[in-house]
């Protein structure tokens, strides 16, 4: 049978479909646009997410035996707020999960409602790209499109619901609205009347592998697929990359260089860190996860080559960069504020400590370096409460670079195990949806026959204490820089 996972992106649309081995028979991939319309906000189109899925489903199984597809599922790009009006009608461009526009909101909620409130609510507290502090906004500065809201979503959950027909959403994509009781894996009363909602405007809970319909007639016709294909729930991008790369289970990490950056640890039990700087969430696998996300990873390195340098040949710019390890200049990588664990929506980016002999290779090293000890802060968080991590696994745009990997292992001092797929997302949007067929009897089993680790890319002993005393002064940037960024 055929599986199709959905890697719903910000920059684009990533299609991907298997066999139940795991063999990945295309991959198809269509960019839409993202819109800034005021500094440090960010919005898309659901409509341009959905055509170009159509689009994509179509070019991905042109040369498949249509009959053989059985299910299909997602990884969505998290926290998005799409709120719909009574007649299904898409009533605002979705505001996304790197927008920075909730900055009162997000400061009523932490400091107003509290944050030990939050924490006991939903496990987290607010940071601005969660939706709860998106709909308080929308509610304060849109109240006429506030009081059309009949259905609010995640950006994948429009997909599933224009597919099947089915209003709906998973755990782990839920846990990043600030809605959800995350431990007990419900919808929270409190949060709702805080955000001034009621349930039946959100949508019904599943479990990430769970089917949650099948596709409406007029959709299975127009792809030419049987009406009963199944939709499976799906997750949030980083919890379905974590399924992708098989991390699953306890105590095994996935680092993500897309458009952000972000460190996910998966557990078998609940667990609150006690600042709440790492996000508490519940994962795919049935379990829980921790997760420190950064708003800019993959994307410092992508507005640095093509916006400043003006170039797309990324390796070509990486060739010439040589001293690891040795760099004197820094760069901070807050182009769209800063998420974990400073949570400051207005922190922006910077370079530091240029010379006369300062090369352009030395300003896009810093550029890849700035993102990994970006990354660092948030394991610092972890380790500081007693995780134990040695090894993580990779993906995304940015684990095609063996340059950058080299620079995730020394400057965290990690084993970067690279699996043979780094698909992420999309994988896993395609392991859910076989294992909601019952093609497996759960994600981990998926997991355990489909990834392969195909290289280890080790830290070196000597790089990595090189690295040490970067990054020491890397650390102590941010808290000195701070009183430059203004509130928004
Ligand atoms: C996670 C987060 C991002 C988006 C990217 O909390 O906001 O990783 O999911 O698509």
């Amino acid at each position: 049978m055929l599986y199709i996972g959905v890697d719903l992106g910000t920059s684009a649309v990533k299609l991907l479909v298997m066999d139940e081995t795991g063999d990945i028979k295309k991959i198809v991939s269509k960019e839409y646009p993202l819109f800034f319309p005021h500094p440090g906000w960010s919005e898309q189109k659901p409509e341009d997410w959905f055509e170009k899925s159509m689009e994509g489903i179509k070019e991905l199984t042109a040369e498949c035996d249509k009959s053989q597809v059985a299910g299909i599922s997602f990884g969505g790009q998290m926290h998005g707020l799409v709120a719909l009006d009574k007649d299904d009608n898409v009533i605002r461009p979705a505001i996304l999960w790197n927008d920075g526009r909730t900055g009162e909101e997000t400061e009523y909620l932490n400091e107003v409602i509290g944050k030990d409130k939050l924490s006991e609510y939903t496990a987290n507290i607010a940071f601005a790209g969660f939706t709860a502090p998106k709909i308080l906004w929308m509610k304060k500065h849109e109240p006429e499109n506030f009081e059309k809201i009949a259905k609010i979503m995640l950006p994948k959950d429009y997909l599933a619901y224009k597919l099947s027909g089915s209003f709906c959403t998973d755990v782990s994509d839920a846990s990043g609205m600030l809605l959800m009781d995350v431990k007990n894996r419900s919808w929270s009363k409190e949060m709702m009347d805080i955000c001034g909602i009621t349930e039946d405007k959100l949508p019904k809970l599943y479990e990430s592998y769970e089917v949650v319909g099948t596709l409406k007639k007029e959709i299975a016709d127009e792809l030419g697929f049987a009406e009963n294909v199944k939709v499976i729930a799906g997750a949030g991008d980083n919890a379905a990359a974590a399924v992708g790369t098989g991390t699953v289970g306890d105590g095994m990490c996935n680092i993500s260089l897309g458009t952000s950056g972000t460190i996910f640890i998966s557990s078998n039990k609940f667990g609150v860190d006690e600042n709440n700087a790492l996000h508490s969430f519940a994962h795919a696998d049935g379990h829980y996860h921790l997760m420190g996300c950064m708003l800019s990873a993959a994307s410092c390195n992508k507005w640095w080559n093509e916006e400043i340098l003006k170039t797309k040949d990324f390796a070509a710019e990486q060739a010439g960069i040589t001293k690891l390890g040795e760099n004197r200049v820094f760069y901070l990588p807050y182009l769209m504020g800063e998420r974990s664990p400073h949570n400051n929506p207005d922190a922006r980016a910077m370079f530091i400590g240029m010379s006369m002999d300062t090369t352009r290779e030395d300003m896009t090293q810093a550029v890849l370096e700035g993102v990994a000890f970006g990354l660092r802060d948030s394991l610092e968080v972890a380790r500081s409460l007693g995780i134990k991590i040695e090894r993580t696994k990779i993906c995304g745009g940015g684990a095609k670079s063996p340059l950058w990997k080299k620079m995730i292992a020394n400057i965290m001092n990690l084993k970067v195990d690279v699996v043979e797929n780094e698909e992420g997302p999309a994988l896993g949007g395609a392991m859910l949806a076989a294992v909601g067929c019952g093609e497996y009897p759960d994600v981990e089993a998926a997991a355990a026959k489909i990834v392969k680790v195909v290289d280890t890319v080790g830290p070196d002993e000597e790089l990595t204490a090189k690295y040490e005393e970067r990054y020491q002064q890397f650390r102590k940037l941010y808290p000195t820089v701070k009183c430059l960024y203004e509130k928004g």
